[in-house]
């Protein structure tokens, strides 16, 4: 589904947040990629929705190589790829079923398709008896559990979660997880970042390590026995921070 081929990214003040990432994601594959805050796990979310460019390698979504996808088809790229962040990037004056209703009405699907469609992902995210709220009045998870809906109404076949559960509490973190593991289990193929390990530790996932923009580690964690045959890469970390 995503394929980085020797990724590298360098901004351009200089640093090296990505340095020749290579990686393979399955169809309907549950992917937590780790690793501590700066060692970019965020630029590479941006990379895979095309909100910046390597500097080098190849990056292929659904089959094609992004950086052959013209200005005016990125629409289609960011439909197929829906992303969550650690704040759920709400509409505040809109209502719960609005902050929905205006990614489908962008969408152009009918009044009728709006209404069926959005009904369905509160459902879905278990937020329905929000409908008329506003972003102000909801708990942390359920303004989380809308940022999910918000993203899960292209109907993407890809969902990248990063940091969902930063500003969680421990007990509704596991929720956030739970749901991103349903939705994955209905066939969405997820990604999920976090730097806190303590949450995800127990779940069955095909596992990224980045260490100062290097992949340092690509496993598969399994609790029965797989589908997928074992695998794991480990590389040195790099000595010096390549920030300087
Ligand atoms: N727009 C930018 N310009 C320059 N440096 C950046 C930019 N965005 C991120 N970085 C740097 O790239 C590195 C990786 O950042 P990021 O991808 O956000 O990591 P993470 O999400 O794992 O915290 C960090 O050193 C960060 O400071
Ligand atoms: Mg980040």
């Amino acid at each position: 589904m995503i394929i980085f081929d020797s990724v590298s990214k360098i901004y351009g003040n200089g640093t090296v947040a990505l340095d020749k990432v290579s990686f393979a994601v399955g169809v309907g594959e549950f992917m937590i990629i780790s690793g501590p805050s700066g060692s970019g796990k965020t630029t590479l979310m941006k990379l895979i929705i095309k909100e910046v460019d390597p500097t080098h390698g190849k990056i292929v979504v659904d089959g094609d190589d992004i950086s052959e996808i013209p200005h005016k088809n990125l629409h289609l790229l960011r439909r197929k790829v829906g992303v969550i962040f650690q704040d759920a990037k709400l509409l505040e004056g809109k209502t719960v079923a609005e902050n929905v209703d205006i990614v489908l009405e962008i969408m152009g699907l009918s009044e009728t398709e709006i209404v069926k469609r959005r009904n369905d992902l509160l459902e879905l995210t278990g937020i329905a008896h929000h409908s008329s709220d506003f972003p102000s009045q909801l708990s942390g998870g359920e303004a989380q559990r809308l940022g999910i809906a918000r993203a899960l109404s292209t109907q993407p076949k890809v969902l990248f979660a990063d940091e969902p559960t930063g500003n969680l509490d421990p007990a509704t973190a596991k929720d956030i997880i739970g749901l991103l593991q349903d939705i994955n289990t209905q066939g969405t193929t997820v990604l999920m970042a976090t730097h806190d390990l303590d949450y995800v530790k127990h779940i069955k996932a095909h596992r990224l390590v980045l260490t100062k923009g290097v992949l340092t580690s690509d496993s598969f964690a399994h609790h029965t026995s797989s589908h997928h045959p074992s695998k794991e890469t480990k590389k040195e970390a790099p000595d010096e921070d390549k920030k300087t």
